[in-house]
């Protein structure tokens, strides 16, 4: 019986959660699956009635469920998402963007990035004067072989050939390192080791995509990866994978959307997908398989958001996906 722990955040957060959660329901039942799902708060809201983005028990309630799905936090992202990430040793940030048949996407994209999640740019170290700035950039052997083979070991689980690693290693030590473990590492893992430069790499993301999946540092990644959504649709379709050795936090890429909040139009399927991501990482493949089955129903049909070329709200896409999985 899986244990679920459910983050909605702030501004689309909620009203995403509330639609998605009948889904979820509907999926267990299907499958018989007992789910445990629970509410824990966290995030701007958060903090301004309690002064903490990020409160024990949701720290706590994260770390004894089997899983996690977030929808987002506003400004106080960093407060909640990196400590999650750090604390809980979820060093792989898992984004596989792959276009659904929905009329802003590129058919046939299929670019999963696999990123470092715990340290390089984003270790938020560094110090400060009125004339420059520094940022320490770390990268460890340890964590470059632990992200490298996760990479590797995801693409033969997942059919994906054509692997790349990307970094800039002709300027950046850390790169130079992180390219020396993975070059060792790929041979081992049944792979024919591939790189390219970062630079080189955004270009042919957006040219001719020569790679299925990409293993690279944080913010390279991070980069990379919001430039792969603008190919399937935007961020209303990209999903995420915090992932670690036990435990694992899934979200959509996207963030709080306050531009939209409240107006009930805000896309939840980037949301649906991660939740088929959680899935399938607590090895129910087939729930997965038929959560994914029947969002590329309701895309085909036309059931979304004007995001992404629908007139539907965010509770009619989830009520249109909960049919779907009934037939
Ligand atoms: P954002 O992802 O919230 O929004 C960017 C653009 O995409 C907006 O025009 C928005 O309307 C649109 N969009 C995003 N999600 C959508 C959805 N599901 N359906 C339809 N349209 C959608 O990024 P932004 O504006 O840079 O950040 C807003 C807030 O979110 C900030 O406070 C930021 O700190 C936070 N954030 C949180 C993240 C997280 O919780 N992991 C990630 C990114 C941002
Ligand atoms: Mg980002």
């Amino acid at each position: 019986m899986p244990r679920i722990a459910l983050i909605p955040g702030d501004g689309i957060g909620p009203e995403i959660m509330e639609a998605a959660i009948p889904v979820l329901e509907a999926l267990a039942d299907k499958h018989n699956i007992t789910l445990e799902m629970k509410l824990y708060e966290a995030g701007d809201e958060t903090k301004k009635r309690r002064s903490t983005a990020l409160p024990k028990e949701t720290f706590d309630g994260v770390r004894s469920s089997d899983a996690a799905l977030m929808v987002a936090v506003g400004e106080t992202a960093k407060d909640v998402i990196l400590p999650l990430r750090q604390k809980l040793n979820l060093y792989v940030n898992l984004r596989p963007a792959k276009s659904y048949p929905i009329p802003n996407a590129i058919k046939g994209f299929d670019v999963t990035i696999v990123r470092e999640n715990t340290e390089g740019l984003y270790v938020k170290a560094g110090w400060s004067s009125e004339e420059a700035a520094v940022d320490l950039r770390i990268i460890t052997r340890k964590s470059s072989e632990r992200i490298c083979r996760y990479g590797y070991k995801y693409a033969k689980e997942n059919g994906k050939r054509k692997v790349y690693v990307v970094h800039k290693a002709n300027v950046l030590l850390g790169c130079k390192l992180f390219r020396e473990v993975c070059s060792s590492i790929a041979e081992d893992e049944g792979f024919e080791y591939r790189e390219m430069y970062v630079d080189a790499a955004a270009m042919r993301l957006a040219m001719d995509r020569p790679f299925d999946l990409i293993i690279t540092t944080n913010m390279p990644g991070d980069i990379l990866a919001d430039l792969a959504a603008a190919y399937i649709g935007g961020l209303g379709m990209y999903p995420s994978g915090n992932i670690g050795n036990e435990k694992a936090l899934f979200e959509p890429v996207h963030g709080t959307a306050p531009d939209i909040a409240g107006k009930g139009i805000a896309n939840p399927m980037a949301t649906l997908l991660s939740a088929a991501m959680m899935f399938r990482w607590l090895n129910y493949e087939e729930v997965a398989a038929d959560l994914e089955r029947a969002i590329w129903k309701a895309c085909e049909l036309r059931y979304t958001t004007p995001d992404i070329g629908g007139g539907m709200k965010t509770s009619e896409v989830c009520a249109s996906v909960r049919d779907l999985l009934m037939k």
